[in-house]
């Protein structure tokens, strides 16, 4: 299937009309389109996977400036009663169905960058991944940096480690964790995450 020209464009860097990010945040969606594309070419992917999954990087957060009065708007019902930080994921997915990117993977990426989700594929994952990774962000540098090198070799074991972080995270401050995020936990630790990730 070739990659939509809204994708495509975004492999290049460039963002949708409807994008509300402003500089910082769109220079994160570059270093995580760039870890992507660096996975990418590591793991040997094909033009084509690789443009798609950089462009995972480029639009996970394109509307993250949005308010998200306006975000529930526009997304799916189901992703209504989502808490303010996690709606721009199905919001910046609802759109890209709007413009015609009808690849489910693809949207699913999107849509659960921030929670995670057991039917993520190998990009959605590694998108996950690249968002906790990317080198901006001032957090766990040493253990970062050892698994972004990591990520290309072993990226069931990044990924578990990542989860489990982050999950340990939210238990510490009292926090609720959603069942996708459970879910993930569990097909990244009952070892049938990638089998099934073809499944949606
Ligand atoms: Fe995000
Ligand atoms: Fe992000």
């Amino acid at each position: 299937m070739p990659l939509h020209p809204r994708v495509a464009a975004a492999a290049r860097g460039e963002l949708p009309d409807w994008a509300r990010a402003d500089r910082k945040r769109v220079a994160h969606m570059r270093r995580v389109a760039e870890l992507l594309g660096q996975w990418a070419e590591a793991s040997g992917l094909p033009p084509e996977a690789r443009d798609r999954q950089i462009a995972l990087g480029f639009l996970h957060d394109a509307v993250k400036g949005m308010h998200p009065d306006e975000l529930r708007e526009i997304v799916d019902p189901e992703f209504r009663e989502l808490p303010d930080p996690v709606l721009h994921g199905p919001g910046a997915a609802a759109l890209l169905r709007h413009d015609g990117v009808e690849d489910e993977h693809f949207l699913l990426s999107i849509t659960y960058h921030t929670l995670g989700h057991p039917a993520l594929d190998a990009a959605g994952r590694a998108l996950y991944a690249a968002d906790f990774l990317e080198p901006g962000r001032n957090l766990r540098n040493k253990w970062r940096t050892s698994m972004r090198a990591r990520m290309p070799k072993e990226p069931a074991l990044v990924l578990r480690e990542i989860v489990r972080v982050r999950i340990k995270h939210l238990v510490h401050r009292r926090r609720p964790v959603r069942d996708e995020t459970m879910a993930f936990w569990n097909s990244l630790v009952e070892g049938r995450s990638w089998a099934r990730a073809s499944e949606v």
